[in-house]
């Protein structure tokens, strides 16, 4: 049976490959001409050593020069020597450059613009085929007429022709600010997807911590969970806004936790004067069980300060989650007319 193969390199490019039944993960790569780190191809070098961060595999015959128990315990694996027994996602300690791969490069249509709230723009684009990518990924978007990109987060499930994403209208933003009036029809290009923060095997408790539009990650990886499960774990989402306006999706959200076990969710409005049950930041209304002893894999995406603060938090808790991953909604670029701040 053939498995999906999702080859994450270092600098946070994926290209999702398919293994024919019987293939190493390094014959998979090479048939589709990503030359990924490779030299006697035997298990005894161990040049091909690569992270398996989620799926099996039958690891197959090397020497212990080549990759020793240890590194096996830790899910370290030889490329040359691997057989998938399920879809892997491997972590290839190169390059997207150096393995002479690039991002996939595709033109999208859009499909609808929805404006959710004041301060918030929903946004799906129509592809050909069903689109592979890890939950909690993005995409680089360019903005027509110009060689700006942007990235953004997909808040859809892989594996559909609809892509859907959330976006902060920023006033005088040149791509929010596109996509503010643009019409279903319209022909956009991205590359991608890339990034580190996808959602690994569930193996334990999740705590997920969003910051505004931090938020589309998460719907994408609360959507996969809702079709493949969470193990019997449970799922814990504190989404935090600034104003009641950034507040969206919130059916959304109410609908997956009827339809995912185990899943429950807070939101956190910033703005003390909100008259929304619960003010503050997402730190003060995260209880201790939450945090599972530290038994928890912990999932944090939003703007920059946010993400900083509550990493500072943690640390201040002492708490050392078994599994961290975070995202920081950076600013990709400037302002295309003089801008008012809208916080
Ligand atoms: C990995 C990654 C994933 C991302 N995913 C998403 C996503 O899913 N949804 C999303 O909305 N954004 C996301 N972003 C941010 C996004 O890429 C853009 O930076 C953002 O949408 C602004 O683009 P723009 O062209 O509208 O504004 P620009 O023309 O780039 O104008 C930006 C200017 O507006 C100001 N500004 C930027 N952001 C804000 C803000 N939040 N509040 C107030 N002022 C601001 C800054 O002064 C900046 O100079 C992501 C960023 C990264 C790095
Ligand atoms: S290439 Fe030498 S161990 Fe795989």
């Amino acid at each position: 049976m053939a498995h999906a193969i999702a080859l994450n390199f270092e600098d946070g490019v994926t290209r999702l490959i398919e293994a024919r039944p019987g293939e190493t993960v390094a014959e998979a790569a090479y048939r589709l001409g990503i030359n990924i780190p490779l030299d006697c191809r035997d298990g005894a070098c161990g040049t091909c050593k690569c992270r398996i961060a989620s799926g099996s595999f039958e690891s197959g015959d090397y020497l212990e020069d080549a990759l020793g128990p240890e590194e096996a315990a830790e899910g370290y694996a030889l490329a040359c020597q691997a057989r998938p027994t399920g879809d892997l996602v491997v972590e290839v300690a190169a390059s997207s450059a150096a393995c002479k791969t690039r991002p996939q490069s595709v033109t999208a249509t859009l499909a609808k613009v929805a404006r959710l709230s004041p301060s918030t723009l929903a946004f799906e684009l129509d592809v050909a085929g069903a689109f592979g990518f890890l939950p909690g990924q993005y995409v680089n978007l360019t903005v027509p007429g110009t060689r700006e990109t942007r990235s953004y987060s997909f808040a859809s499930a892989p594996g559909t022709d609809r892509l859907a994403f959330l976006i902060r209208d920023i006033p005088g933003g040149l791509m929010s600010g596109t996509l503010r009036g643009a019409a279903a029809g319209l022909a956009l290009e991205f590359t991608g997807p890339s990034g580190s923060f996808y959602l690994r095997d569930v193996k334990r408790p999740l705590l997920f911590l969003a910051g505004g539009t931090g938020l589309a990650p998460f719907l994408s990886m609360l959507r996969h969970l809702k079709a493949k499960g969470t193990g019997g774990h449970p799922v814990h989402l504190v989404y935090g806004v600034t104003r009641d306006a950034d507040l969206v999706e919130v059916d959304t959200l109410e609908a997956l936790a009827r339809d995912i076990p185990g899943f429950t969710f807070a939101t956190v409005v910033a703005d003390a004067q909100s008259p929304h049950p619960r003010t503050g930041y997402v730190t003060d209304h995260l209880p201790a069980a939450a945090l599972h002893g530290g038994d928890v894999d912990i999932y944090l995406c939003g703007p920059p300060p946010m993400v900083d603060a509550v990493r500072g938090w943690l640390h201040a808790q002492g708490v050392t989650p078994a599994g961290f991953h975070t995202e920081k909604f950076a600013v990709s670029g400037t302002a295309a007319v003089p801008l008012k701040r809208a916080g």
